[in-house]
C-alpha cells in the first residue's frame, strides 16, 4: 500500500520531499500525504511499486524520518469500547507472524495525548496475539499500530533489521548527571543513531583525539571525555569548570573558522550556530586536508527550502572530497534532540 514515516512535527514537508525523491530513484513513485504538525507522512504508492525496490527504502538513509514502516491498512471509527475487535481481524488477514507489536502515536500534541491509551492497548494486543498464536520469536517483522486519533489507526509492518529499534523512532536518553548542557544528548544520540555497535567500539576508543568547534559550555566535549578522548575545545565562551578538571580538555579562545589543529585528530565535532553552507565548507576543508578522520556536526536549517539547503551542503562536501580523489561516507538524521537542525556524520571512505 505504501510507506509510513514518523518525523519531527513541522518537518512533514521535508520528510515528504525526501520520501518521494527516494521512491522515485528506486523505481517506485507515489505521492506523499501529510498534514503539517501531524508528525507523520504517508507515501501512497501504486500497487506494483509496493513490491518493487521502492519499499526497500531504509530508515537509515532518510534524514527527516525517525521511523519507516510499510503500511498494511487504515482503520477509522473504531468502537472505543473494543478497538481490538477491529484491529485483530486485519492482523489475522496477513500471512505474517510477528516478533513483537508496538502501539504508538505520532510526536504531535494530539499524538502525545494518546500515549496512555497506546500503553493500555498494547498490553491487551500482545495478550490477544499470544492467544491467537500470531507472535513468533524468530520472525523478522514487527507489527506497528499508529494511533492517529482515539478511534483511528494506521496498521503497518517493519523489517526489524531495517527500522529504528525504538518506539516512535525515539531513543529515550537520560540526561547524564554532571554533563554541562542539554546539548550533550544530541551527540550521545548521534553516536547511537549514526554509528553501529561495531563502529562505536572501533571509533570511540580511549586515547583518541578530537577537536570540538563551538564547545562551550561543554556538553559535546563531555561526551568525548566520558570516552577518554582527549579534546581541544574551541570557543570564546567559558567551559564548565568540572569538565576542565578531567585534565583531558585544552580550551582555546579562538575563532572556530580559523583554527587549525597542531596535528591530525581522530574526530572533529562542531555545534557552532552558523549558516549551514559555511559549516559544510569548513568540515569539507578539515576532511580534505586530512586534519580529521571523521566528523559529526550540526547543520542549523533556515526556515525555507530546508531540504534544498541540505542537498547543497552535501554537494559541497562530496565535491570537495572528490576533488582530492576520495569518496565520502555521509549519514544524516534529524535526531529527536535536534530542533530546527540535522546532525551529520562524515568520513573519508
Ligand atoms: C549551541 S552552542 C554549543 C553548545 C555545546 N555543543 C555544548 O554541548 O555545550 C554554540 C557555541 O558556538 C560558539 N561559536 C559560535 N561561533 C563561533 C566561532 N566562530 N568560533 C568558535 N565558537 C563559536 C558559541 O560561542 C557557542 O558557545
Amino acid at each position: 500500500m505504501g510507506l509510513l514515516a514518523y518525523c519531527r512535527p513541522g518537518f512533514e514537508g521535508e520528510c515528504a520531499q525526501e520520501l518521494t525523491a527516494h521512491a522515485a530513484t528506486t523505481g517506485g513513485g507515489g505521492f506523499a500525504r501529510t498534514e503539517r504538525g501531524s508528525g507523520f507522512v504517508e507515501l501512497v504508492m501504486p500497487d506494483a511499486a509496493t513490491h518493487s525496490n521502492a519499499s526497500e527504502v531504509s530508515w537509515r538513509t532518510l534524514i527527516f524520518a525517525r521511523q519507516l514502516l510499510q503500511t498494511l491498512g487504515r482503520v477509522e471509527r473504531m468502537p472505543r469500547e473494543d478497538r481490538l475487535a477491529t484491529l485483530l481481524p486485519i492482523i489475522e488477514q496477513t500471512p505474517q507472524r510477528w516478533r513483537d507489536a508496538w502501539i504508538e502515536s505520532p510526536d504531535s500534541d494530539e499524538g502525545r495525548e494518546l500515549a496512555p491509551l497506546c500503553r493500555a492497548l498494547n498490553a491487551a494486543l500482545i495478550t490477544a496475539m499470544k492467544r491467537k498464536r500470531l507472535l513468533d520469536a524468530d520472525s523478522p517483522k514487527r507489527l506497528h499500530i499508529c494511533l492517529t486519533a482515539p478511534d483511528a489507526a494506521i496498521v503497518a509492518s517493519a523489517d526489524i533489521e531495517e527500522s529504528a529499534p525504538w518506539p516512535g523512532g525515539i531513543p529515550r536518553l537520560k540526561f547524564p548527571r554532571g554533563a554541562p548542557s542539554r546539548s550533550t544528548l544530541k551527540l550521545e544520540e548521534a553516536f547511537l543513531v549514526l554509528l553501529d555497535d561495531d563502529e562505536r567500539a572501533r571509533w570511540l576508543k580511549p586515547a583518541m583525539t578530537a577537536v570540538d568547534l563551538g564547545a562551550a559550555p561543554g556538553g559535546w566535549t563531555w561526551q568525548l571525555v566520558r570516552r577518554s578522548i582527549r579534546t581541544i575545545a574551541i570557543d570564546n565562551g567559558p567551559m564548565d569548570a568540572a569538565l576542565m578538571e578531567s585534565g583531558l580538555v585544552e580550551h582555546r579562545r579562538v575563532d572556530g573558522f580559523r583554527f587549525q589543529p597542531p596535528r591530525a585528530v581522530d574526530w572533529l565535532v562542531c555545534d557552532m550556530v552558523e549558516q549551514p553552507r559555511r559549516i559544510a565548507t569548513l568540515v569539507a576543508q578539515w576532511l580534505a586536508q586530512r586534519w580529521c578522520r571523521r566528523a559529526i556536526f550540526n547543520l542549523k536549517l533556515p526556515m525555507k527550502k530546508r531540504y534544498d539547503e541540505v542537498q547543497l551542503c552535501f554537494a559541497i562536501l562530496r565535491d570537495a572530497i572528490s576533488d582530492t580523489g576520495g569518496t565520502i561516507d555521509l549519514r544524516a538524521k534529524q535526531l529527536y534532540h535536534d530542533r530546527e537542525e540535522i546532525t551529520v556524520f562524515a568520513a573519508l571512505d
